[in-house]
């Protein structure tokens, strides 16, 4: 696993540090799911921390002192079969360990002001309302909640114990890196969360978010319970990643959207990380998997997006079967239904045409011929889309996958590709 970022490296590691070193396993997922999603933990969370999680770390800080910040050094914890691996910069191992200490002078009441003036910042107010329009009353209350008191728990919980504030995400006592609308939500499977049971409280929707969660850690830590699993973990830009890692070594590697123009883009991207993957002839599966987030915005032009505005074009059709328009039609921009029906453009729009042009502009088919990399025809492991509506409108729960792709906030513009390798 890697990651340029140190807090996204340091939590992974703090998250699978405890599954390893927490012997009851209901305790290990508690503090894992806290330690991740809430701005507050309780004493025992940061017990875990100080007491089992910072003297591994302490240790290894103590034996670099003497390196300069650069120095990159890594150390192996070993538990029975399992390890985990962390390849830091001396700069990074001593900043990890501030991972496990509350910023001098923050208390809980300072935690709440610093964490509040992001989340519910007045100039922000706007924006909510427009994510809240394409709620259901009852996640409309729960959402609120989340944002004022930022605890990934079920809603009728007893929220007391919480009362330390989460020092791998106060880095200082004056500020929260956080943007307003980050949301534990946007991790997970939408369907999958909903369909968790959640009790009597049927649309306690983080409730069925935190159980589902559990279920997942649950399913986690008991997997690597009879696996001999070794974790490995770097920050490097991944440009690095090629000199650090073995060449024809992994039978599966994943990217995120560094694909996309304003990160590597996809033919550094393939040209680095695809010769990673092993060779067709010991493993014909090995898959390079790679998310544009943003191209087809990068690539649609006014032409297209006129054309499909018009009030005949195949997008507006589709769309008024979702979203009948009512009433008067209205000119004024800020009519919530308004709002609604652009928004919600994205779902139902077919963005093939976008990103086929682009496929051949940027002439992705020469990977094949020159450096022995080709995008799979038909994906096997995620889907192309994952974004668009399954179903046709009119059939049998297809007003429900409508409104849960609107309220997920996803954009239909996400797409996933898989590469091969074609030769040695
Ligand atoms: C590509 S970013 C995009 C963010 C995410 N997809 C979202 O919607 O917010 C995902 C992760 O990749 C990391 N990242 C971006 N460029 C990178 C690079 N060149 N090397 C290593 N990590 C990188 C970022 O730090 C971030 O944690």
């Amino acid at each position: 696993m890697n990651d340029r970022d140190i807090d996204i490296v340091a939590r992974n590691a703090i998250m699978i540090l405890i599954a390893f070193v927490v012997d009851d396993i209901d305790k290990a997922i508690d503090s894992i799911i806290h330690v991740w999603y809430s701005a507050l933990i309780r004493e025992s969370d940061f017990n875990i921390l100080q007491q089992l999680i910072r003297p591994l770390i302490e240790d290894t800080c103590c034996k670099i002192r003497s390196k300069g910040p650069q120095a990159l050094l890594s150390k192996t914890w070993t538990f029975g079969e399992r390890s985990l691996r962390l390849v830091l910069e001396k700069s990074a191992w001593d900043k990890l360990l501030s991972f496990m200490d509350i910023p001098a002078g923050l208390t809980l009441q300072q935690a709440d002001r610093v964490r509040t003036a992001v989340t519910l910042a007045e100039s922000r107010k706007d924006y909510i309302d427009r994510h809240m329009l394409f709620q259901s009353p009852s996640h409309r209350v729960a959402m609120k909640r989340f944002r004022k008191d930022g605890l990934l728990l079920p809603f009728g919980a007893l929220r007391d114990e919480f009362r330390f504030p989460n020092p791998t995400f106060f880095q200082t006592a004056d500020s929260w890196q956080m943007k307003d609308n980050a949301d534990p939500l946007n991790g997970w499977h939408a369907k999958e969360v909903r369909e968790h049971p959640s009790g009597l409280a049927t649309a306690d929707i983080y409730g069925k978010l935190f159980y589902h969660i559990r279920a997942v850690l649950r399913d986690f830590v008991n997997r690597m319970s009879d696996l001999s699993v070794s974790f490995q973990l770097f920050q490097v830009d991944a440009s690095d990643l090629p000199n650090r890692l073995k060449h024809g070594s992994f039978s599966r590697i994943e990217v995120s959207n560094i694909a996309d123009g304003g990160y590597l883009g996809i033919h550094r991207t393939v040209a680095l990380l695809g010769p990673l993957l092993q060779s067709p002839s010991i493993n014909p599966h090995a898959t390079l998997i790679t998310l544009f987030m943003n191209v087809v915005d990068e690539n649609i032009s006014d032409q297209d997006q006129i054309a499909d505005t018009t009030p005949l074009s195949p997008t507006t059709k589709r769309l008024l079967k979702y979203l009948p328009f009512h009433g008067m039609p209205s000119k004024n921009i800020y009519d919530p239904r308004i709002i609604k029906f652009n928004l919600a453009r994205s779902i139902v729009a077919n963005y093939d045409y976008i990103f086929d042009r682009f496929v051949k502009n940027a002439e992705l088919s020469k990977f094949e011929p020159l450096i022995g990399f080709a995008m799979k025809e038909k994906n096997t492991i995620v889907e192309k889309w994952p974004f668009r509506l399954k179903l046709q409108p009119g059939q049998p729960g297809a007003q429900e996958e409508f409104d849960r792709l609107l309220s997920g906030g996803v954009s239909g513009k996400e797409i996933y590709l898989e590469w091969k390798r074609t030769r040695m």
